[in-house]
């Protein structure tokens, strides 16, 4: 395979942990325009699993060596978060085009400065936001750009898992991940139902986070059990965003919620013609003085977002289009979630 040949991109893993294995590497090795030529990470674990299971022959114990590769195009960024904007920053001045796992950045100030390395540097910044690759919120978008529905001027989202705090990694560190399921789950369907409301543009935010579970010895987990010395983190957040148009968004996002369903990630959009659901996947609307619910069939089967947010960031850099998740509105999630942590600390409103 030539790698000179501008239409096979080389790529560079940061961060071999979890979500390397489970879906970049394999999601870029699916593509024929791509090429994994080298994982980095500092434990050895992690790089011999790469090695073994996906035959990565380059690894890698420090970043910084692996981007002096002049073969690597672009990078995924899969450390935890609290490395992606250093590992964001320096890839991206190297020369890289940067897909970063989703948060962007611990906060909206390193989110910043990751944007304006990737304006300067000229090269793109996406973030990992999958579920715009979901065939059900594609769908949905695609009839809000239709004008389908009306004004959308209410949301509702949830992120919410019964018992869900996750028993590895880094997802219960305040430190590390600078946050708890509002930064890890939250951010997901805040970023989908504000795709498909047209990402208007956030003004005010009022929030209350607790935690109520996470430091309890009596309490079960379903993802593994976690540390709860080391929980430093939120394990409940709910929001109220209010956007420049008027618009406003009911967030909730939790690890540990006494509820029916065991993971719910969900949103409703309410508009002045009708609304629409996701998960479960539904349209309403009023027609000859009937009310109407319409249930879109014959969507995709089997379709792995992920995978498709992979190969939709390798065509955006081998054909210099726009990407699909940009940093910049990644950047407006984040500041969202700095407002609500904020907001939730001083018991104040904050304007953004
Ligand atoms: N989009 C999604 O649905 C989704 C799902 C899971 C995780 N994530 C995101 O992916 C990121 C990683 O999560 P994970 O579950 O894979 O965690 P993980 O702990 O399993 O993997 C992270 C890896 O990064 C490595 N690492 C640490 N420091 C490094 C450094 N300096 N250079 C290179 N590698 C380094 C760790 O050794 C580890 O192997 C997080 O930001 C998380 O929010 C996204």
């Amino acid at each position: 395979m030539d790698l000179n040949t501008p239409d096979i991109l080389g790529i560079g893993i940061i961060g071999g942990g979890g979500i390397a294995q489970a879906v970049h590497i394999p999601g870029y090795q699916k593509l024929k325009n791509a090429r994994v030529l080298a994982v980095s990470d500092p434990f050895e674990s992690a790089r011999t699993a790469c090695e073994e299971k996906f035959g990565i022959e380059k690894t890698y114990a420090d970043f910084e060596e692996m981007l002096a590769n002049p073969d690597i195009h672009a990078v995924s960024v899969t450390t935890p978060n609290f490395l992606h904007a250093e590992a964001s920053i320096k890839a991206l001045e190297a020369g890289k085009h940067v897909l970063c796992e989703k948060p962007l950045a611990m906060n909206a100030v390193e989110g910043q400065q990751m944007v304006d390395a990737a304006q300067r540097t000229g090269n793109k910044l996406m973030c990992g936001y999958h579920y715009r690759f979901n065939p059900e919120v594609q769908t949905l978008k695609k009839f809000a750009e239709a004008g389908e529905f009306g004004e959308m001027y209410f949301a509702r989202t949830i992120a919410m898992r019964r018992r869900g705090i996750p028993g590895w990694g880094m997802f219960i560190s305040k430190e590390k991940n600078g946050g708890g399921p509002l930064i890890d789950i939250g951010v997901h369907m805040l970023d989908a139902t504000m795709h498909v409301m047209g990402f208007p543009k956030p003004t005010k935010v009022f929030g209350k986070t607790y935690q109520k579970f996470g430091k309890r010895k009596d309490v079960t987990g379903l993802m593994g059990q976690w540390d709860t010395e080391n929980f430093t983190v939120e394990d409940f957040a709910a929001a109220q965003i209010l956007f420049e148009n008027g618009a406003s968004l009911h967030l909730e996002s939790s690890f540990v919620a006494e509820q029916a369903e065991q993971d719910k990630m969900s949103f409703q959009i309410f508009d002045d013609r009708g609304g629409l659901s996701y998960n479960p996947l539904q349209m309403y609307k009023e027609h000859l003085g009937t009310q109407l619910d319409i249930t879109p069939m014959g969507l995709p089967q089997n379709v792995q977002a992920h995978h498709k947010e992979i190969e939709s960031f390798v065509n955006s850099v081998l054909n210099d289009t726009p990407v699909m998740t940009p940093g910049t509105e990644a950047l407006e999630i984040s500041k969202i979630i700095d407002a609500i942590y904020k907001s939730s600390e001083t018991g104040s409103e904050v304007t953004l």
